[in-house]
């Protein structure tokens, strides 16, 4: 039985934290206290594999940090394995032990003697026996703390960025070692005797996977695993609107900028990433960050489409997407076509270039129902910010890929349901 935790209480400890600094300001965890109830209640229900997913920046790192040391000292140790491409460029992952001070030390230091071997050949293998000999590691410090970790019954491993990593890092762009990996963990939930096998005394608790995708690519073969060991897609999506106008306007008391929160709402759709790049990168210059990060992003996402041999020109697949967007919509029954995400699907290259989203099923860590409804979210896919959907709008209205800042402004204030 597991036993109760103080929700409130960790959620205190999780707002408490300083997670983000916007032009001096330093801005507190903010929200998803949705997300940290269904993760204790759902997701850690059954010993499982999970994938979570979401837009480039919606927060699925720092919500799983944050939650880790938020409930350090409790029943549950948190095991994060980071493989982030600027942590890993010494090709070890950053590994971090959510457990008291003395344990925590002794995993840190008993983790020093894995030599590391030299990035993977083989796609993936040699990764999986590093993940092999972490865990390895860590069975043998729990059993010399065995009766400090007596109190633990849960461990949760959390294993980020490891998409990215086998995409940038091992140039593996069919991620066979997510499926090889994911599935071995699943295997061990399926069949006790693999379990016991595989992590020996640790099995003794219950163990959970996690595994934080940003690539849907990665997404699909984590999908073909279809419920073996419990594993489940959760959607992790961005702030809602409320909390999102809440750090602005709290920003906004201490940093001066002239800017129009309902716009950045429009734009960011609650995306702190991007909140972070236009207010440190681009000084809050709404139409710089609109000109590179929305409309260059989807232009370049044409164009890697176009090298890839799939078509002529940027313009031509603009021309394509219009043509088969137009038909679609006349098919389908649903007026004239704007872009929407059910008719766009992620074809083009929207899906790999991170502009667009596919749903998976109804399994959710986060509520979007403030986002159901508007243009930009679908039943089937998303638009990772509303950005992307109106300046892919402009350039299907106007058809044409060259559009300006204020054309995506002006289509905004024609059409968003709640512009003033
Ligand atoms: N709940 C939150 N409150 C305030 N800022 C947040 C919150 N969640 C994430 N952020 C900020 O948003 C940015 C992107 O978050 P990150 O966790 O890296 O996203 P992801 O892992 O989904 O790509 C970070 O700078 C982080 O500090
Ligand atoms: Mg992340």
């Amino acid at each position: 039985m597991r036993p109760a935790r103080n929700v409130d209480e960790i959620i205190r400890r999780m707002h408490d934290k300083v997670v983000l600094r916007l032009g001096g300001y330093g801005v507190h965890f903010e929200d998803r206290e949705y997300e940290v109830r269904e993760f204790l209640n759902n997701v850690l229900k059954l010993e499982r594999v999970a994938f979570i997913y979401g837009p480039f920046g919606a927060g699925k790192t720092t919500f799983l940090k944050t939650i880790a040391e938020a409930m350090e000292g409790g029943d549950t140790m948190f095991v994060y394995y980071d493989y982030n491409p600027a942590i890993i460029r010494e090709s070890m992952p950053e590994i971090m032990a959510y457990v008291g001070y003395g344990v925590k030390n002794a995993i840190l230091e008993a983790l020093k003697s894995i030599e590391v071997s030299a990035p993977i050949s083989a796609a993936g293998f040699t990764l999986s026996m590093n993940l092999g000999k972490v865990i390895n590691v860590i069975i043998d410090v729990l059993r010399r703390h065995g009766g400090e970790l007596g109190r633990i019954e849960n461990v949760v491993f959390v294993i980020d960025e490891y998409d990215r990593y086998l995409r940038e890092k091992l140039r593996d762009f069919e991620y066979h070692d997510i499926s090889g990996v994911a599935g071995g963990f699943a295997q061990c939930v399926e069949h006790r005797d693999v379990m016991e096998r595989t992590f020996k005394d640790l099995a003794q608790k219950r163990l959970y996977f996690i595994f934080a995708l940003s690539d849907q690519a990665a997404l699909d073969v984590a999908d073909k695993l279809g419920g073996k060991g419990h594993s489940t897609p959760y959607l992790f999506w961005n702030l809602p609107r409320r909390s999102f106008e809440n750090i602005l306007n709290e920003v906004l008391r201490h940093v001066r900028a002239n800017v129009d929160v309902e716009l950045l709402w429009q734009l960011l759709g609650g995306n702190m990433r991007e909140l972070d790049e236009l207010v440190n990168n681009y000084d809050w210059d709404v139409a710089m960050w609109l000109r590179e990060n929305a409309i260059n992003r989807i232009k370049n996402t044409f164009d890697k489409y176009c090298k890839a041999g799939r078509c002529g020109s940027i313009s031509k697949v603009l021309n394509e997407l219009v043509e088969n967007g137009n038909s679609a919509a006349r098919e389908l029954n649903l007026g004239e076509f704007v872009g929407q995400p059910d008719i766009v699907r992620g074809y083009f290259g929207l899906l790999e270039g991170n502009v667009m989203v596919r749903l998976l099923g109804a399994w959710r860590l986060s509520g979007t129902s403030d986002v159901q409804g508007e243009p930009w979210f679908g039943n089937d896919y998303a638009y990772q910010i509303p950005a992307y959907y109106w300046a892919l709008r402009a350039m299907i209205e106007r058809r044409t890929v060259n559009v300006s800042p204020d054309d995506v402004v002006r289509t905004i204030r024609e059409n968003a349901k709640t512009m003033p």
